[in-house]
């Protein structure tokens, strides 16, 4: 390739925005929308990658002429929140839940629980806004106060899987008794799991097994609310097993993600040190108010660690 290359035509042509960017914007545009658009955003992710080695073979020929011309938007970063922001946390923070969950609701506090029913605006929220033909997946569910709440939301919509041993330890059957409740530890949890979640409709299934047999069997996940995989090994199996089928425009609800800054214990951070590896694929959206739990947008999805 010549220096002479017409430059100034395919300036013109893009003004200033990248390909990149031009493919990202159409990314963003049909988050959540369909199956079909989940077929397209694959379909752009592929062309994002192929557009990437393009501008590597490109500055590789000619490092001077098309160092300017592919040059990342500085403000992209910017523009994406600015987008972001508008397209979903606008709409999630508006949705109200109107008088015909509220009844629902009220049972569904009534559960005991770890953590769930402080987030539950989150949960309903989320299940509510899941995207089209993907799957709710709870991982932890201890005695179904979260699942109530993914169920509530969700409104028989999408399937919802649940997994967890459901076998209550000795720090579990102490907990239960602040709920008054006489769980004694060995007990199979499971069938009071699917009493306190008697009430609900959906189209749930109960997974028991232990986090390190977990599999997925390969969905798209729209929704992942995770309160088990905290420490180095039980998150990379999640990672692993889970994180590579949630789709774009997904969420991720880590519980106890802050949970670090109590201990200050460096294996507290597994979770926070692999989002911050992972920026590009996870955008952090907020803090629960008793500042343990943190949710996050899937903003490409997540092929696995290199
Ligand atoms: C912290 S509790 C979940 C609490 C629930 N999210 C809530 O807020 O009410 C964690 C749950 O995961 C289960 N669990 C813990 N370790 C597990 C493991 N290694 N494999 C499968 N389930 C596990 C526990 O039995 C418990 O039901």
């Amino acid at each position: 390739m010549s220096n002479n290359f017409p430059i100034s035509a395919l300036q013109f042509a893009s003004g200033k925005r990248t390909i990149c960017e031009v493919l990202r914007e159409i990314n963003d545009l049909h988050q959540g929308q369909s199956k079909e658009d989940l077929k397209i955003r694959e379909l752009l992710d592929e062309a994002i990658s192929m557009a990437k080695k393009m501008s590597r073979k490109l500055l590789h020929y000619n490092k001077k002429a098309f160092s300017k011309f592919w040059e990342e938007n500085p403000n992209y970063e910017k523009d994406l929140n600015r987008r972001l922001d508008l397209k979903y946390k606008i709409a999630f923070e508006k949705f109200a839940f109107d008088e015909k969950y509220k009844q629902s609701i009220k049972i569904a506090d009534r559960i005991p629980h770890m953590g769930a029913k402080n987030i539950q605006e989150w949960l309903l929220r989320a299940a509510h806004f899941v995207p089209e033909k993907t799957a709710i997946v709870e991982i932890g569910a201890w005695l179904g106060s979260g699942t109530a709440y993914l169920l509530i939301g969700n409104d028989s919509k999408n399937k919802i899987f649940v997994y967890d041993h459901f076998f209550a330890n000795a720090s579990e059957a102490e907990k239960a008794k602040r709920f008054k409740i006489d769980l004694k530890p060995g007990t199979d949890t499971l069938p009071i799991v699917r009493d306190n979640l008697k009430k609900f409709k959906g189209n749930i299934t109960f997974i028991k097994e232990k986090l390190l047999d977990m599999e997925w069997g390969g969905d798209p996940i729209g929704l992942l609310v995770d309160d088990v995989s905290k420490g180095p090994e039980a998150w990379n199996h999640t990672v692993k097993n889970f994180l590579p089928h949630v789709v774009a425009g997904g969420k991720i609800i880590l519980m106890d993600y802050f949970y670090f800054e109590k201990t200050e214990r460096p294996h507290h951070k597994t979770q926070y040190n692999f989002m911050q590896k992972h920026k590009k694929n996870f955008r952090f959206l907020r803090r629960s108010a008793d500042g343990s739990e943190a949710m996050f947008l899937v903003l490409k999805k997540f092929r696995g660690e290199k």
